[in-house]
């Protein structure tokens, strides 16, 4: 160690917000049953998950006001708005007067061998996914440093480096976790393993 080591300070860090317990049973009821009414009737979100080799079902393309026709997810839509106020007081953002709203949310089924390659949303500050229903071993889901274009030079970090120092962090969900995270924060949904679909519901947030 140098004989008079000099400090480290930690700057801009990225804010994963979770909330385990979100929802409750019963209300994980009702939007499974909605969810897979939709995978039954919405002929477009069918075609439209056909044509784009999306495994399962996602309302993304074809119904994504999903809160302004079922009361379930009205329901969540509220849940989702109460967790993201306290995410944007965490961010310590200026909101001068306005609150985070869901522009958009769909749900999506996946089922056995469906993944999501990695991504971001675009058009929107917060980006999030409530869990539905979580099989054991239907996947995780894995952030990626914000940063990572600009490390071409620099070496890997070891297998063993903190949590937070990592270049892809795993999130294990459970049925009623919230998660919410800034919309410009790359990320993929792993393979799902489970012989059981995975339901959830996925939204982009605007300030309104
Ligand atoms: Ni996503």
């Amino acid at each position: 160690m140098a004989r008079n080591p000099g400090r480290i300070e930690t700057l801009y860090p990225t804010l994963i917000y979770r909330a385990d317990g979100a929802g409750s049973q019963r209300l994980n009821r009702d939007l499974a049953e909605t969810a897979w009414q939709l995978a039954r009737d919405d002929k477009a979100g069918r075609r439209w998950c056909l044509q784009h080799g999306y495994v399962g079902y996602t309302s993304y393309a074809s119904k994504s006001d999903l809160a302004a026709r079922h009361a379930a997810f009205a329901r969540l839509e509220r849940i989702i708005g109460r967790h993201a106020a306290e995410y944007a007081r965490a961010l310590q953002w200026d909101l001068r007067g306005g609150k985070p709203i869901c522009d958009s949310l769909w749900v999506n089924i996946l089922p056995e061998g469906g993944s999501h390659t990695s991504h971001l949303h675009t058009n929107s500050v917060i980006s999030g996914t409530y869990y539905v229903a979580v099989p054991e071993g239907s996947g995780a889901l894995v952030f990626e440093d914000p940063r990572h274009a600009m490390q071409m030079a620099a070496p890997p970090r070891k297998a063993n480096a903190p949590r937070a120092m990592q270049t892809y962090v795993s999130i294990e969900p459970e049925a009623g976790t919230l998660l919410l995270w800034e919309s410009w924060l790359r990320h993929e949904v792993a393979l799902n393993r489970a012989n059981a679909a995975r339901i959830s519901v996925s939204f982009n947030m605007v300030i309104g």
